[in-house]
This record gives structure tokens, sequence and C-alpha cells, in this order.
């Protein structure tokens, strides 16, 4: 079958089987707009003028009537069934940006252009930033290129702008005379700048990866940074290298030590007197003790050169990059198709760490008595100790085979279920079923005389270890199951496991509302600066609920369905619920349901407490799109095998529709106190967690906040503490 086609304004792209819409046009270097990418903002909205699509999500959810009627769709929720023609606006071609004029063009190479461009009024950015470029000549045609100098108080940027093959941006700029012509930059974008510090710096330039690197260095020099200085620029011939002129202003004017080494990888057979063969090979030898390394270039020589770092012992944390393809490729595993190791068996069987932790759960509530203290302790322990000693799980292998690890997440709903069915039956009279005596024949233990020694303190502990098992074993597959919108089966399992903690109404309000609203005041579950977790609980809790119901309602309405009637998902959600209060009631009348009720809230409690640390104190202006800086992160490895990589926050609300193991780790997010279950133990003690929040906050203000972010950040921080 001849693959789908889709013309996205004037330009006309190939699908890849199976593709969204969004997914294909950023694969083409399209600067479609998006943020979430799982149908819970809308920025993708786009009308279908000509074919067919299948929608993976309910897009009633947010798109108005007459958007629907007039053929408006989300381009991260379309999978074409046709070719499709589809009409979008450009952020940079609708005039968002700052416009300006060209007033400088000149071929640095034989493929490559340098413009610089007049804007009308000075843009910030940090230098490392890219910005999306339209000309007006060039209507709906949008790409993305790095700043090649620091911003000036005169407004003028640069850019270096290769010609690629078939580029129609870049073949523009290649083929006309551009003097004067208009051009609109979008808002500066990406993590890749220089972080503040003294120790030495490896710079390493694949290609067209030279400039914000460039940048970079010049900002450094004209603050007077005397960090010692490796620049390695790898290029294909002698005819590749540009920008010499300036690297030599560089090396005259920089007041540390500056070490240039080009290295070229076809100069076999010319009389080349520098460095021959990969750039990546150089490192080794170059590489200062402590230095950390920044690396701009094409996806291969970024992933050659960051394991042969690694491999030399350049921490993680200490290596930034720029992929430098384009503006997904800087973020999407899938997109870029990086050289990642094929996961063995290992990799899969790692997730596997919650099945053990909740049947070893679900026997010490069958033990009863102090052994159910013992088996919560023992859990505690794993993972306070585990994480605080087993370090990070940085890996992003490639999984063949995603069915088994969906399996294992639908499997979490009969391990839940033995688990709370055991706990509910520790509490009852009786004996549910015959369980314990079926159980007292079959293990040779009598559980029903241990259960009956059972003191209120340990059923205190019985509770604790039921709530927590909800949250982790019932919550975070359900979070992730929930999100494959497209997916009845994992939607239903997913909001069967969240009845189990009363919150089938996460499925509506996290999808569609927190995904859409994070890190602004809007967001009930970004807790403001200052607010304790208890509060937060509370009022996210309440904020959340009334969210969802009006997120369904407008639904409902749209559809011009009755709010109080079956097609109303939030009350189904709640029959859900209701059912095992029911169940629980049938088994050990109001005891056995109340002890439930308690569990469940204790397990939707744990849910607010994550909330709350995976984005206390953020800001964001509503407008500008989720970014990876806008989560606390954390690859402690314990928890990340525990939890699904739900601690690699950053990454997945920045790109929402990567499933949970294709996540990266983004060792350049802001890091979250230690592990999930540490954290918790911090955030449920106010005092000591504002002592060690707060200056993860103040940093975040300084090293990741944009700009804007800084003033949202003041007003913030004045709301704090005036209060
Ligand atoms: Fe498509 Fe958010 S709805 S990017």
């Amino acid at each position: 079958m001849a693959p789908k086609t889709a013309r996205i304004n004037d330009e006309l792209i190939t699908l890849l089987p199976k593709e969204t819409l969004l997914h294909a046009a950023l694969r083409n270097g399209i600067a479609f707009p998006n943020s979430c990418r799982v149908g819970g903002c809308g920025t993708c909205k786009c009308r279908l003028l000509e074919g067919d699509v299948k929608e993976l999500t309910e897009t009633g959810y947010l798109l108005s009537a007459e958007e629907l009627q007039e053929g408006t769709i989300l381009a991260c929720q379309s999978v074409p069934k046709s070719n499709v023609t589809i009409e979008v606006k450009l952020a940079a071609s609708r005039g968002i940006g700052t416009r300006g004029h060209v007033v400088g063009q000149e071929k640095v190479t034989h493929d490559i252009t340098r413009l610089r461009v007049q804007l009308d009024e000075r843009l910030n950015y940090r230098p490392g930033q890219f910005a999306d470029v339209t000309f007006a000549d060039l209507t709906g045609v949008v790409r993305s290129y790095s700043f090649g100098t620091p911003p000036t108080d005169s407004g003028q940027v640069t850019f270096y702008i290769r010609r690629v093959p078939d580029g129609r941006l870049s073949s523009f700029v290649d083929e006309n005379a551009l003097e004067g012509k208009s051009v609109v930059v979008g808002d500066p974008s990406g993590d890749f700048w220089l972080r503040e510090g003294r120790a030495p710096l490896l710079m390493v330039a694949g290609g067209s990866g030279l400039p914000p690197i460039l940048a970079m260095l010049q900002r450094a020099a004209a603050l007077g940074s005397t960090r010692p200085v490796t620049l390695l620029f790898g290029a294909r011939e002698e005819r590749d290298l540009y920008a010499l002129a300036e690297i030599e202003a560089l090396r005259r004017t920089y007041p540390g030590d500056f070490r240039f080494i080009p290295v070229l990888s076809l100069a076999q057979d010319t009389d080349w007197q520098g460095e021959r063969g990969l750039v990546t090979d150089k490192l080794p030898a170059l590489l200062e003790h402590g230095a950390h390394a920044y690396l701009c270039g094409p996806p291969a020589m970024v992933d050659r050169a960051t394991l042969v770092l690694e491999a030399h012992g350049v921490a993680r944390e200490h290596i930034h990059s720029d992929r430098f393809t384009t503006r997904a490729d800087v973020d999407s595993p899938q997109l870029a198709g990086t050289a990642s190791p094929v996961a063995g068996a290992f990799h899969y069987l790692k997730f596997a760490l919650f099945y053990a932790i909740g049947l070893f759960s679900a026997a010490s509530l069958l033990a009863g008595g102090g052994l159910i203290t013992a088996g919560l302790l023992l859990v505690l322990v794993l993972y306070i100790v585990g994480d605080a000693i087993g370090g990070d799980d940085t890996s992003t292998p490639t999984y063949s085979y995603p069915r088994v690890l969906t399996a294992q997440l639908w499997l979490a709903l009969p391990l839940l279920t033995l688990i709370v069915f055991v706990s509910v039956w520790s509490v009852c009279a009786g004996d549910p079923l015959g369980f314990g005596g079926w159980v007292g024949r079959w293990a040779g233990y009598d559980v029903l005389a241990a259960r009956a020694t059972t003191s209120t303190g340990h059923h205190v502990s019985a509770w604790l270890l039921t709530g927590l098992m909800i949250g982790m074993i019932g919550t975070i597959p359900a979070h992730e199951l929930t999100h494959r919108t497209w997916d009845r089966t994992s939607m239903f399992i997913g909001r069967w496991l969240l009845a189990f903690s009363l919150d089938t109404t996460f499925a509506i309000e996290h999808v569609y509302g927190h995904h859409r609203y994070v890190s602004t005041a809007e967001d009930p579950a970004t807790a403001p600066r200052g607010r304790n977790v208890y509060m937060h609980i509370l009022a996210s809790t309440l904020k959340g609920n009334v969210s969802a119901w009006t997120i369904e309602a407008q639904r409902l309405d749209k559809k011009q369905r009755r709010h109080w009637s079956f097609a109303n998902a939030l009350l189904r959600g709640q029959l859900m619920s209701v059912a095992l209060v029911a169940l629980a009631y049938a088994m050990g009348g109001v005891r056995a349901a109340g002890f439930f009720v308690a569990c469940a809230l204790w397990g939707k409690a744990l849910l607010e407490i994550v909330n709350y640390m995976e984005h206390y104190g953020m800001v964001r202006s509503p407008e500008a799109p989720v970014e990876p800086r806008h989560s606390w992160n954390t690859n402690r490895r314990v928890s990340s095998w525990a939890l699904f990589n739900l601690t690699r926050h950053s990454h997945h609300h920045a790109h929402g529709e990567v499933p949970f193991q294709d996540l990266r780790p983004y060792p350049d997010a802001p890091v979250m106190i230690s592990g999930y279950l540490t954290t918790i133990v911090v955030a449920l003690i106010p005092p000591l967690w504002h002592r060690l929040m707060t200056p993860r906050v103040v940093a975040w203000d300084t090293r990741h906040a944009s700009p804007e972010e800084r003033i949202l950040a003041a007003r913030a921080n004045a709301n704090w503490h005036g209060r």
C-alpha cells in the first residue's frame, strides 16, 4: 500500500504507518504548534480540508461545537486514514514572535549561509537557544535555528542556515538575495545554554552545530570567564569549516585558556595539517579533569560523544547537548532514531519490581499481627535506602517488545485486587469466601489465628501499607494507562485501578486539565510557593474534582447530552468506586467498607503528595509550551524501576505521548530532593520541606526560568512572603 501523504498548508509530506499528523510534521521539520501531545491542550488544532483521519481521543473535551462542525482536529491525536490536506496557523507565520528584516547575507561555506537579521526590538534569549524563523515571502514555512551570537542591544541576531536537500526554507535562503526581506523570529526555546560554574569547558560542535556554541563562548568571553575552554569543531572537509575568524577573535580575547581543534573526517588525501578522523575519537585525549561538556551536532555524534565522555568519568549531569536536528528531535528519542542499545531481558524485568513488592505486601497483610508492621517497614526501607545507595538509572534502551510492558501494566489490576481483598479481609470478623481457611490449609499457616491477634496498631500499619500499594500499584500504572486515550483496554483497566482510590476523575482532569495547565495558576495540582502539603491535598482534591466536572460538562454540552446521565464519564467512574465500596461492605459490613474507604483516601492523598513534589513552586505562562524545566525530576534507581519511570517527569510533561519506557532521564532538568518515597516523607514535614526545597526553587529561578517566568517567579515569591 502506498504511504499516505499530508499537505500541511503548502508543504507535502509523507507519513509513516500509524503516524500522527503532528509527529509527521515535526519529523519533517515543520514547526507545527504543539504542547502536551496527548490531546489535552488544543495547541495543535488544525482544520481538515480533505481526507479522513482516525481520531485517537475524544476531541469533544477540547474542541467547541463550532470547531467540531467546521472540521477542526487535533494533529497530535489524528492518524490519517487517507491522503489529507490540512490548514494550520504556524506560530511564526501568525506573526507571533519578533519581526525584523535581513541586513546581511553571506555564504560561509558551499552550503551554509550566514544571515544577519535586524529585529524591530531587542530579543532576550540565552546563548545556545533556538527559535522558529519564517519569511514573509515564504508563507507557512517555518524552521528552527539556533542563535549564532549572544543577544545584542541593537536587536541584531545571526543565524547560520545550512541548505538541506528539499529544504524549502534553506533552499530559499541559499538561492535568493534576501537583504531587506521581512522575517519573523519566534520565541526562544531549548534548554541548551552555558551553566554557571568554574569547571573547564569541553565544547564539541559537529557540522552546523557550531553556532549555539559560538554564541555561548562569546557571552562567556564578554562576562570575563576564565574557565579553560577546549573547542572541537568536527567537519567533513576543509571547505566545511566556517566562522574561523570569529573563533580566532575568541582565541585572542577570551580571558582564560582557549584551545581550538578542528577535526576533519574526510581529509585523507589532502595536505590538511590538523587533526583527522572523527571528532568523538579525540575526546579522551583532550578531556580535562572535571570538565563539563557541551555537545551540538547530528544525533549520532552527540550520542557517541556522550558514551565516550561517560566512559571517561564525566557525570551525565555535566554533559549538555543539543542534537541540532528538528525541534522535536531535540527531545524525542522516537524521532531522533538514536543509537540506543536494544533492551535485554533485564530491562523488561526491572519494571516487574512492583510485583515483588506487591506480592510481599499481600503476604505480610495476610500473615497478620506484627508481620504487617514489619512488612510496611521493610517496604519503606527498600525504597528509601535503595534510592539512597542505588544511584541513578539513566539508561534509555530501545524496547523491541513494548506489548510486554503494556501487559505488565495491565497485570496491576489483578495484583491490586488481591492486595486490597486481603487487606479488607484482615479487618473482617468472618472468613469471606472461606479465603482464610483455604490459605491456612494450603500454606500450613493459620492466618485466621494470626488475624485474631492483630492489634489496632498493626491494623494502622495495614491501612498505611494498603494505601501505599493503592498509590503505587493502582494510581501509577493507571496514570500511564489513562494517557493512552486511544486504547480502550488500557483506559478500561486504568479507570478500574483509579476506582481503588475513589479517583476516576483523574482520568479526565489529569489529561485534559493538568497537562494543559501544569505549572500555571490554573492547575489544581501545581502547588504555589509556600503552600504546605496538607493544604495541597485538600485544595488539589477539591479543585481537581471541580475542574474534572467542568471539563466533562463542557464535553457533554458540545455533544448535546445531559450532565446527569450515563454518558457522563465522571459519574460512571464514581459508580465504579461505589461498586468497590459495596464489595467491601459485602465482605465485612460497615467496618470493612470503612476500612476500604480509609485506605482509598490515603491512596488518593499519596497521589496529591506526589503532585505536590513534582510541581511545587513551578511557574509558566499559559501561552508558553511545557518544557522539561517545568517539572521536578529524579532518576533514582529504585523509584524509577518500581514506579514505571514516573520519576522521569520532566520528559513526561514535555512529551505526554511518550510511553513510560521511552522517557529520557533529562539530567539537566530540575532535580527533586531524592527518590519518591524519601521525598514523600520530607514533604510530610513542612519545615523540613521548605528548608530543602526553597534553595532548589531559588536555583530554578536563576538556572531554568525564562525572562517571562522570572517575572512570574518574583510575583510568586512576593505572594508567598507577603502572606
Ligand atoms: Fe495536541 Fe496538546 S492537544 S499538542
